[in-house]
């Protein structure tokens, strides 16, 4: 069983998609909020999952130390970024190698990269004038949105769409599916390559 932190910043529509989906081969074990006060924290209380809070304001340089050590008492196997705005330093992508994934809500590459993040997304997709959007599933590396592509999922955009609209279209028909199910997939392939001598 691959036991998953998922690291979040906002209101963890995404945590609940996969505190609901059903996984055979993982379990979240830990959500770590970049900061508090944010409704995905109470999201994990609600569903009795372990909290920590690991700011990248308060550690500054020993962000990376403390984060290591908070996956590390939970032996996590498996990192989901869910709506997570902090940049991971790159001894935690070291060490945790293929083993982290990101939902960006966009079809990477387009919109993604520095500064693209929440409705920031959907205002330059609105703005540019594009007429399919979606979400992408992606590994994490040390370039923000870079990493090798696992899935995509597209989504019109509506005659009238407002960032807001646009977001929420995209979260109910793209994020909270290919989350979860891009997670099962990795925690299976985790767990198999686990018995592969
Ligand atoms: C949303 O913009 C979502 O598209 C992106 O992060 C933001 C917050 O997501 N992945 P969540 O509701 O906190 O999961």
């Amino acid at each position: 069983m691959i036991k998953i932190a998922v690291l979040v910043s906002g209101g963890g529509t995404n945590l609940q998609a996969l505190i609901d989906a059903e996984n055979p081969y993982g379990r979240i074990v830990l959500v770590i909020g970049s900061r508090g006060r944010i409704y995905a924290l109470d999201r994990a209380r609600e569903a009795k999952i372990p909290t920590r809070i690991v700011s990248h304001k308060k550690w500054g340089d020993a962000f990376a130390g403390k984060m290591l050590e908070t996956l590390g008492e939970f032996n996590v196997g498996l990192i989901v970024l869910a709506g997570y705005l902090t940049i991971l330093p790159p001894e935690i992508i070291s060490a945790y190698e293929g083993r982290i994934v990101n939902i960006h809500p966009a079809l990477l590459p387009a919109f993604g990269g520095m500064g693209f993040y929440g409705l920031k997304v959907h205002e330059a997709a609105l703005a540019r004038g594009v007429k399919i959007t979606g979400a992408t599933v992606h590994l994490v590396n040390d370039i923000p949105d870079g990493g090798p592509i696992l899935a995509q999922k597209a989504v019109g955009v509506l005659a009238g769409d407002t960032p807001e609209t646009l977001q929420r279209r995209v979260m109910e028909q793209a994020e909270w599916e290919l989350l979860p199910h891009e997670v099962r997939k990795l925690c299976r392939n985790l767990e198999w390559s686990k018995w592969r001598v």
